[in-house]
């Protein structure tokens, strides 16, 4: 089937499209290669009475075997620099470009800011999708702008930090799921670059002579690798579940049984506990059960031991929910989107 626009594929197999290898498949596929086909495929879709969803790198997704309708992959490329000053260097990327190249990218020519989250599975539309974090960054920090599709008005629209409502690995576009498709994504790193130390791993380079960008991304790389199983060897879709932020009277007991519970004070009043430490202590870590299970690498991770499907994952990760819950109280959230 094929506008003058689009070429869809029929049953689009996608087990090569998710960092967890889950068997799914999809009744039709197409891979958008240009902003102009978004609302091209929208409208198609509507017309043929298709349900539509868009993939990106699919590191962050749990998909159903089955989809019934158009599973969209969006492979728009492009980087580019668009202002230099002073105080800051603008860049952009396409959505579908992979969002560690573009890091990679901006390091090779000096641009410091978001070295500390090199490594990152995913393409960069879907990075502020969920505001990706890690060793004490995350994407907000350097944001400036966004582009996306308005699929309910039908319009491009651009969105400022604000509208965008960050937090932690949250924004708007996770709690309109589905309404908006990220099309580019603009930073802004600031001059002169400020190393960002204060992760555990990081500090031991603060004083380094000479320190640049990519002293601390291939020490960031470094640290990842140690740790997390990479998917392209064990298929995982990096953090399973969300770090819970709980009031202090959830964190409390826990604490107080188990001094060196990690624990981190927020803001607001509440505290950040550690999702690995609380599997891990529920004995969970390497943990099986059918076709999935927990790294025994690291207990933030589910791991796809081969053949899996969304219903392994969701089984693994409901009786990994209730064993924390009956353990220690605590009520842990899936991070990836089931799709
Ligand atoms: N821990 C355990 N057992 C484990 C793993 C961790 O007890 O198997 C405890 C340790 O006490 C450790 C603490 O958990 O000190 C924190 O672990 P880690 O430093 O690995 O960080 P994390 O909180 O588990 C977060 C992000 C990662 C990010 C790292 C590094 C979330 C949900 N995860 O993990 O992000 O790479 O910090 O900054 O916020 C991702 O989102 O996919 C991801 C990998």
């Amino acid at each position: 089937m094929t506008t003058s626009y689009l070429h869809l594929t029929p049953d689009f197999d996608l087990s090569a499209r998710n960092t967890l290898a889950l068997k799914a498949r999809s009744r039709w596929g197409a891979m958008l290669k240009t902003v102009d086909q978004v609302p091209a495929l929208f409208a198609l879709a509507a017309e043929r009475g298709l349900p539509l969803r868009i993939l990106g790198g699919g590191s962050n997704v749990v998909l159903s075997a089955e989809f019934d309708g158009i599973t969209a992959v969006v492979a728009t490329r492009g980087r580019s620099v668009v202002e230099q000053t002073e105080e800051h260097v603008l860049v952009e990327a396409a959505a579908g470009e992979t969002w560690h190249d573009f890091v990679v990218w901006a390091v090779e020519q000096g641009f410091g800011g978001i070295e500390n989250l090199a490594g990152i599975p995913g393409t960069v539309g879907a990075a502020p999708v969920q505001n990706i974090g890690a060793y004490g960054a995350e994407v907000a920090d350097v944001f400036d702008s966004l582009t996306a599709f308005d699929t309910v008005e039908k319009v491009f629209k651009t969105f400022s930090s604000a509208e965008c409502a960050f937090a932690y690995r949250d924004s708007v576009f996770k709690h309109q799921a589905g309404r908006y498709v990220v099309l580019s994504l603009r930073l802004r790193l600031l001059r002169p670059w400020k190393p960002n130390l204060r992760f555990a791993g990081l500090a031991e380079l603060v004083d380094s002579p000479g320190l640049d960008p990519r002293t601390v991304m291939d020490r960031v790389l470094y640290l990842r690798g140690s740790k997390l199983p990479d998917w392209r060897v064990t298929p995982n879709a990096g953090s399973f579940f969300q770090n819970p932020i709980v009031p202090p009277e959830e964190a409390a007991p826990i604490v107080a049984a188990i001094p060196a519970a990690p624990n981190f004070p927020q803001a607001d009043g509440r505290t950040k506990l550690s999702a690995g430490w609380l599997i891990e202590q529920s004995g969970l870590k390497g943990f099986r059960m059918g076709r999935a299970g927990i790294s025994e690498r690291h207990a933030l991770v589910v791991v796809n031991l081969g053949g899996a499907d969304a219903s392994d994952i969701a089984a693994l990760a409901g009786h990994v929910k209730a064993t924390v819950k009956a353990r220690f109280g605590i009520a842990l959230h899936e991070e990836p989107v089931f799709l």
